[in-house]
């Protein structure tokens, strides 16, 4: 008897441990995140590394619709803006850590001409085409695959068709987002085509390095590697070419304040954006994955350091947040209470013959690569 209640622990204790060993290598996991008004169920994944990190990735819009991040003590926050009800990211809460695409940024007048032949897009942002459209890829359901391997990992696939939102070709774009041992984010992000069109993908994360819902984001302090940004009409399209930041509320160069200079409205550039919400051009332009702006919020000391093969980063301050989303931990979203950046091809490139390119033909693949890492700096 002794013998037979000797084995049946042991047993216990072998099931036991191996369940908690699977436990631990479970680094991806998924779960109902709620229904469309459509009847579509929308499925979370939730990505875990070694750290402690998780990322929340949605198969709606492939939206990051949470991320904890350690702050210098090694407490845990959620750094990323973002809703409990799916539908609220077609409404109040659009854009939030969503994949934007067929053309990130802005169109003029809706419209482009390539090869002779003249494109119209919804004017979904007053007289212009704004992130792909009335339904762009923030708002489209993707098919995901998680990845195999040492770091977790999800392919996100999309097929958008020629036509769809005035654009040409089928298009086939995917992205992979791995979350790496060393608390980064890495958006891998291709595309093909079968007609010559054009293609600008970003992602629209809104960070709050204090954690979402936590005030605004005026006191983080941000680093940008570049000398020049594209100064905007009043519609937020370039215009009049490539200006230098120096001795403007735009010089990010040393590390400042966001709010430094963010209501200075006697720069008509802040008043047309109502702050920040333009784009940068970094002085490395090359397609090579470099270390581009770093954002530090001193009360947690919290980091985020930002990587791309993108050539120019939109910035943008939140300042058209304005409460109405309600966020996950039932704070509202008020003025400048997130920030984005949004590694990208400069806006309105269809049109401005003198920006690089953003034409994908076929044969052509379109490459482009975004790791956001956060990390902490000592108070
Ligand atoms: C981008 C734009 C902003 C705004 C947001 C979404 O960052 O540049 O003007 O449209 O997206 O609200």
């Amino acid at each position: 008897m002794k013998k037979l209640l000797f084995l049946v622990a042991w047993f216990g204790l072998v099931a036991c441990s191996s369940d908690s060993t699977e436990e631990k290598q479970e680094n991806i996991t998924s779960h109902p995140f709620g229904v469309m008004a459509s009847g579509d169920s929308i499925t979370a994944y939730v990505l875990k590394n070694k750290a402690g990190m998780e990322v929340e990735i949605l198969n709606l819009g492939g939206i990051i619709s949470r991320w904890t991040a350690p702050d210098a003590q090694g407490e845990f926050a959620d750094i990323t803006l973002g809703v409990t009800n799916p539908q609220d990211y077609r409404g109040a809460a659009k854009y939030l850590g969503a994949l934007i695409g067929r053309f990130g940024n802005r169109i003029a007048h809706g419209s482009f001409t390539l090869d002779g032949k003249t494109y119209t897009l919804a004017k979904n942002n007053g007289p212009n085409a704004l992130h792909g459209g009335e339904e762009g890829f923030d708002a489209k359901i993707w098919q995901v695959e998680p990845l195999e391997g040492p770091d977790p990992a999800l392919k996100l696939t999309y097929t958008s068709v020629d036509g769809e939102e005035g654009y040409p070709g089928n298009l086939s774009v995917e992205v992979i987002y791995t979350l790496q041992a060393d608390n980064a984010l890495r958006i891998d992000y291709r595309a093909t085509t079968d007609q010559p069109t054009v293609v600008n993908l970003t992602n629209h994360a809104y960070f709050n390095l204090k954690g979402e819902g936590n005030g605004d984001i005026v006191d983080h302090e941000l680093e940008m590697k570049a000398s020049r940004y594209l100064p905007v009409d009043i519609g937020l399209i370039p215009e009049g070419g490539p200006a230098e930041v120096k001795g403007t509320p735009f010089d990010f160069r040393m590390s400042r304040r966001i709010g430094e200079a963010i209501n200075d409205t006697t720069h008509v550039q802040i008043k047309r954006g109502g702050g920040y919400d333009h784009c940068w051009i970094f002085d490395d332009t090359t397609q090579t994955l470099k270390s581009v702006a770093l954002v530090v919020e001193p009360s947690s000391g919290r980091t985020l350091e930002v990587l791309t093969t993108e050539p120019a980063v939109q910035f943008y301050t939140g300042n058209f947040l304005d409460g109405k989303a309600l966020g996950k931990s039932g704070k509202p979203y008020t003025f400048r209470s997130g920030f984005c950046l949004e590694t990208q091809h400069y806006p309105d490139s269809p049109n401005q013959k003198t920006f690089p390119t953003t034409t994908l033909r076929p044969g052509q693949t379109y490459r482009s690569t975004t790791v956001y890492k956060l990390g902490v700096r000592e108070r």
